[in-house]
């Protein structure tokens, strides 16, 4: 009889998924979750994440926000547009679609594109923390750990400066989609995505008679040369502000919150800043989020793993938080350590082929930010009773409100 295991998909868990994590990994590795909104098997030590990361018979697929709610047929037909245009985000092609566009992204994200752009993010966080007022009490999250990601992308893709709270506004539109279904909040992510859609497709068209060093311009380039279409062009960019906008924003909170509350490691890093890399590192292998506790697979075929018969279909959940307080992994993984050698080894940003695009500039943006806010203002303040969480259902705890005051240095 196999064990009974708490509902993953509640509140509760989202609250503190890791001794429900640590009972799977140690007694069921490989789990079949019978839940009536998501039948899945959960798989949750290290090695086991890795080696099906990189299995190719396992697809990634996006995860479906309805639970459980069948939408009324005209309904559905009036979303058809938002689900087209989705279904060409290149991660869930098939692999050679997804290797073809893939390869055109990989050349703009390079180590060298990423750290020319640090001077960049370094002035677009000075210029957010200079609009915020000192001494007063002023919400990060709409100051700070949301906008910057942004205008980062919004810069990487060369959009004009006077376009950049547009992104910020479908960013936050669009990323409904993906809430428990509701006609009127899907519709209105739709709206959002046709627009931001029309807007790239002319900027493309822009890039392709005028060129610059952004990505628009690779992907113009590459389209001229057919290497990829308009639309997955087109598509590509808002999967870009999908995949790293909230991803970015959350941890960038995330980290404010933890240094504040650790005293002295937020001295250390302030008088060492060269140890934020180890930090953001641990940080990130610590909650293994940002969105979901799992990356979601499809099998394409029936697959033999570890004793237990994957069937044709069936979903898979590779559970990266789980995976990355493996024991066998990371010793003492409960432990909040940045002096582990090994924290950049967790499985935060993916594995295999599906790694994440933007790993590279994801962490530059978090070190960029956190050096500079504990250089300008190391004695921040945290108004500890007002930060609130939404816990919402298949997610990881998410920091709603983070009132942060700025107090000038003596
Ligand atoms: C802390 C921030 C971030 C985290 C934790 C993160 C995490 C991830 C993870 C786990 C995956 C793999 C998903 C899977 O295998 O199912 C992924 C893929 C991806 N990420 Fe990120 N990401 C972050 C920031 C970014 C940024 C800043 C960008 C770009 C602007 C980005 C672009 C992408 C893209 C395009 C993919 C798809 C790669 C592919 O399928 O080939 N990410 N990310």
């Amino acid at each position: 009889m196999p064990e009974k295991y708490p509902d993953l998909f509640t509140a509760a868990f989202a609250e503190n998924p890791l001794p429900i994590l640590q009972a799977l990994r140690a007694n069921n590795p490989v789990y079949w979750l019978d839940h009536p909104q998501l039948q899945s098997w959960i798989v949750t030590r290290y090695d086991d994440v890795c080696t099906l990361f990189k299995d190719a018979r396992l697809q990634p697929i996006l995860l479906n926000s309805n639970m459980g709610i069948q939408p009324p047929e005209h309904e559905r037909k009036e979303l058809q547009p938002i689900r087209d245009g989705m279904g060409l985000w290149f991660s869930y092609l098939p692999s050679e679609r997804h290797r073809r566009i893939q390869q055109v992204l990989r050349r703009y994200f390079t180590r060298k594109v990423v750290n020319a752009l640090k001077p960049r993010v370094m002035q677009i966080a000075n210029e957010l923390l200079d609009d915020i007022a000192e001494d007063q009490s002023q919400n990060m999250l709409d100051n700070f750990s949301y906008p910057l990601p942004v205008m980062v992308i919004a810069e990487m893709l060369g959009v004009p400066i006077s376009e950049r709270q547009r992104f910020t506004e479908w960013s936050a539109r669009i990323s409904q989609i993906f809430l428990p279904y509701d006609y009127v909040c899907h519709k209105d992510a739709q709206d959002a995505y046709l627009q931001m859609q029309a807007y790239c497709a002319e900027q493309l068209l822009f890039k392709q008679q005028e060129p610059g060093e952004d990505l628009l311009s690779v992907l113009g380039e590459a389209v001229d040369k057919k290497l990829i279409n308009m639309e997955e062009a087109t598509a590509s960019c808002i999967f870009l502000l999908f995949a790293g906008h909230q991803t970015t924003a959350r941890f960038l909170s995330d980290a404010i919150y933890r240094l504040w509350k650790d005293p002295e490691l937020r001295s250390k890093l302030s008088d060492q800043p060269d140890k934020i890399a180890d930090f953001v590192d641990e940080l990130l292998r610590f909650q293994g989020g940002p969105l979901a506790t799992w990356s979601m697979r499809q099998a394409k075929e029936t697959i033999e793993f570890k004793g237990h018969v994957i069937k044709k279909g069936q979903t898979v959940l590779l559970d990266r938080t789980a995976a990355n307080h493996d024991v066998e992994k990371f010793s003492c993984p409960a432990q909040f350590d940045t002096e582990r050698g090994n924290n950049h080894e967790h499985l935060t940003f993916g594995h295999g082929a599906h790694y994440c695009t933007g790993a590279l500039l994801a962490k530059m943006e978090l070190e960029q930010a956190l050096s500079l806010l504990l250089q300008r203002y190391p004695d921040y303040w945290i108004d500890e009773e007002k930060v609130n969480y939404a816990l919402p259902m298949l997610m990881v705890k998410k920091i709603c409100n983070l009132p942060l005051i700025l107090k000038p240095q003596k």
